[in-house]
């Protein structure tokens, strides 16, 4: 039912066009075009700029002034007080679990971090020296091929399953990619440890020897999985969205997800941020300004990654927490006096008072801090997106859960077409 009415005047036509206006229950209102091909036009909006996508209940971004509700709830309360596993639960169902269903939810997502032991045979497949986002999003893919119940996805609890196998999953077969990468066994998942524990366990745990979780690397894992766990609709969840409306199986929508965010101007970014402070090696005044004036050179491609988002046009809320996290983290860890992170600190401060960021409103997003703790807990920085990918797929199967319970068309945009008129194929 629209809220109001827009009217659109067209030269050439007689009667402007009426459209329905609807109102959401925070953020702009959205004009409803979808009649406007029975006057024969499309909209045009390549970056989907000033396009909503869909309705969603899930997360809420205020770009203008840098705040990220999930479910209501701000993100930097959430980072304080709640911990990843709550906040799966809270994205996939829509309020906070009552104690009762916070350790029921916890006990099944333990009980599912195990992957079928021929997943094992399929990693074999790729050279050592893949890059673990490659091996990552060739699994997930694969699971479809390892779970065929429970595939039915008109069917809320079969959803539910595969949300469930997804997420506890993640963890497991992330931390597989690393120890393929180096060469060493695959550590078995342990259901006495909570999630962060478990992934830090399987990731730098071996069979040799017992293996102590550091309480201060459980927490900051358990902060950096919550801040990049769900963010409206962004280009990997569009993707799995797009993938998920023509009624593919969440193994194979997560997996497109899982290739969309492996982009550098995506979820590639906190990988290329620790390249690009390595690049910048030293915290001279001279040699950072050097690289700030490259990033506003147009002729230079070098951009300051973890720099710059297309909705917050404020400081990201998830870098102010995650630039709290890394200080703490940094310290406890004893390596407080950082360089990589001094150079990021420094870079931040130049950047903010320049004009040509001023001007474009360009702030640190999360990936600007979130490498420099990543490193400093022993992750190598090809692991970087993996781990951004882990934490996403909670977003990721809650944006689909909710697009198939709504009900949903097959997404298929149109376009502008520039090309040649008909023409006949020479004689
Ligand atoms: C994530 O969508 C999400 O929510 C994503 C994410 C999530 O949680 O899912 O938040 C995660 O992807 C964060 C963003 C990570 N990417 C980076 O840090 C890569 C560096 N940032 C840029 O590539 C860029 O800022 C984007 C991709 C993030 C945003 O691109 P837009 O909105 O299309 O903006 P734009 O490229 O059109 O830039 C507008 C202007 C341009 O200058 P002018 O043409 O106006 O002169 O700002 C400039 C750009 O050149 N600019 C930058 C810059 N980012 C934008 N200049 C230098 N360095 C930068 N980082």
């Amino acid at each position: 039912m629209a809220d109001k009415k827009a009217q659109l005047s067209i030269e050439g036509l007689d009667q402007p066009i009426e459209l329905p206006v609807y109102s959401g229950t925070k953020g702009p209102d959205v004009i409803d075009v979808r009649s406007l091909i029975d006057s024969g036009y499309f909209t045009f909006d390549p970056g989907f700029v000033s396009t909503a996508s869909c309705e969603s209940e899930i997360t809420y971004i205020d770009g203008a002034n840098g705040v990220l509700l999930h479910r209501g709830y701000p993100i930097d309360q959430l980072a304080d007080n709640s911990n990843f596993i709550e906040l799966c639960y809270l994205l996939l169902n829509g309020e906070l679990p009552t104690e009762e269903q916070y350790k029921e939810f916890d006990k099944c997502v333990r009980n599912h971090t195990m992957v079928h032991e021929q997943i094992a045979n399929f990693f074999k497949g790729f050279r050592r020296d893949a890059h673990p986002m490659a091996v990552l999003c060739g699994v997930i893919g694969a699971l479809s091929a390892f779970y065929h119940d429970n595939l039915d996805i008109t069917d809320p609890s079969s959803r539910e399953v595969s949300a469930v196998r997804l997420i506890a999953k993640m963890p497991t077969l992330a931390a597989m990619c690393y120890k393929y990468n180096i060469g060493q066994p695959f550590m078995y998942p342990r259901n006495d440890l909570s999630y962060a524990e478990n992934f830090l366990y399987m990731m730098f745990g071996n069979p040799c020897e017992p293996f102590e979780v550091n309480p201060v690397a459980a927490k900051a894992m358990d902060r950096i999985f919550m801040l990049h766990a769900d963010h409206e609709q962004n280009a990997s969840t569009s993707t799995v969205r797009l993938a998920g409306s023509t009624g593919a199986n969440p193994f194979a929508c997560i997996s497109a997800g899982i290739a969309a965010l492996w982009g550098p101007a995506h979820g590639g970014a906190n990988e290329a941020v620790l390249m690009m402070l390595d690049e910048i090696g030293d915290e001279s005044e001279e040699n950072i300004q050097r690289y700030v004036d490259r990033a506003k050179d147009k002729d230079d491609s070098f951009r300051l990654m973890g720099f710059g988002h297309r909705v917050y046009r404020n400081f990201d809320p998830r870098a102010k927490v995650m630039k709290e996290t890394c200080d703490e983290v940094l310290e406890e860890l004893g390596v407080g006096n950082n360089p990589k992170l001094k150079i990021a600190k420094r870079l931040e401060q130049i950047a903010l008072e320049d004009e040509y960021f001023i001007e474009r409103k360009l702030y640190p997003n999360v990936d600007f801090y979130s490498g420099i703790i990543l490193e400093a807990l022993g992750v190598p920085t090809n692991m970087f997106t993996v781990i951004f990918a882990l934490s996403r797929t909670t977003g990721w199967v809650s944006h689909w859960n909710e697009m198939i319970t709504k009900g949903v068309r097959i997404g298929r945009p149109r376009q502008l077409y520039k090309g040649h008129t008909e023409r006949d194929y020479p004689e």
